[in-house]
Formats: C-alpha cells, sequence, structure tokens
C-alpha cells in the first residue's frame, strides 16, 4: 500500500464488513477510516464492535481521521434519526451528518463500476447527497477527526 502511494493521489481500500487483517493493515497506514451505517441494521452491537477496533488502532495510527454517516437512509421514519443520535454520542470517530439516501442510483452506479457523478441518467439528490457528504468530510479533515 506505501508503495502505491507515490503513484496516485487517492487510494480507495474497500474492505469487507467484518474485522479483517486486510482492513487492519489498512487502517494501520491509511489517512481516512469511513464508516458507513445503515440505520435499518443498526445495533450497539456493531458499533461496539468498531469502536473497539479504533480503540486498538489509534495508537498503532493517530493521526487516522474516522469519519461515520449513515449509507441506505430511509426517506422517512424515526430510524435515521434514532441512528444519528446514538452515532453522535461517541468520541471515537467524528459522526458526519450528511447521509446517503437508499436510491437506485447508487446500486446502478456500483453495478457499472461508476460513481453517481458519472453515470446517466443523472439522479440530482444522489450527486448531491454525495456531495454533501464530501463536504463534511472536508471540513471534518481540518478539524477534529
Ligand atoms: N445508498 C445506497 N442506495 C442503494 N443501494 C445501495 C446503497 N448503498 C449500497 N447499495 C447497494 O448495496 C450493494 C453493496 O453495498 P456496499 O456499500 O458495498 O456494502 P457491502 O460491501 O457491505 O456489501 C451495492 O453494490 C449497491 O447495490
Ligand atoms: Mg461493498
Amino acid at each position: 500500500m506505501l508503495k502505491l502511494e507515490p503513484k496516485y493521489d487517492d487510494i480507495v481500500i474497500d474492505t469487507g464488513r467484518r474485522d479483517t487483517a486486510s482492513q487492519r493493515a489498512a487502517l494501520t497506514v491509511a489517512n481516512v477510516f469511513l464508516v458507513p451505517f445503515i440505520p435499518r441494521s443498526f445495533d450497539i452491537w456493531t458499533l461496539q464492535k468498531v469502536t473497539t477496533l479504533i480503540g486498538e488502532i489509534r495508537p498503532i495510527n493517530p493521526e487516522l481521521k474516522i469519519f461515520a454517516f449513515l449509507n441506505r437512509s430511509d426517506p422517512r421514519g424515526r430510524d435515521n434519526l434514532g441512528a444519528s443520535e446514538l452515532l453522535s454520542e461517541s468520541d471515537a470517530y467524528t459522526f458526519l451528518d450528511a447521509p446517503l439516501g437508499n436510491r437506485k442510483a447508487f446500486s446502478n452506479a456500483a453495478a457499472v463500476g461508476m460513481s453517481v457523478t458519472e453515470v446517466k441518467p443523472r439522479d440530482k439528490k444522489a450527486i448531491n447527497e454525495l456531495q454533501t457528504l464530501f463536504n463534511h468530510c472536508q471540513l471534518a479533515m481540518n478539524g477534529a477527526g
């Protein structure tokens, strides 16, 4: 991973849903750790595992910025708010209040290996959500991680 660094502006490592050796290896050298949470399957057990992992990685990579956010959020209902409140409670990471909705545009784009900013027809709401998340990340990069 460090060998690739001089060759690229950004390197994205997509790790699985589990705590794997490859994920831990990536976290030892990463600059940013993005942690998406689905509000529906949200439960304190997963959050506790992530918080424990962060506690173990922090001493090894103290500069690591960690951002949690909601993915596949619901268009309505109380789940988003409940999940956001829960995620806001921890100091282990920075919670970004910039949810990505559960939208066909995201899955259609993923299916062809692209971003919603690249595929046609353009879904303005999806693009806006992604841009807002990006802006929140950038703002937070200059603040606490
Ligand atoms: N915000 C979203 N809206 C709609 N579909 C989504 C969204 N996020 C993920 N998906 C769908 O779920 C699939 C897996 O998503 P991903 O975030 O890669 O989760 P995981 O890697 O944990 O399976 C994507 O390829 C896409 O089809
Ligand atoms: Mg995936």
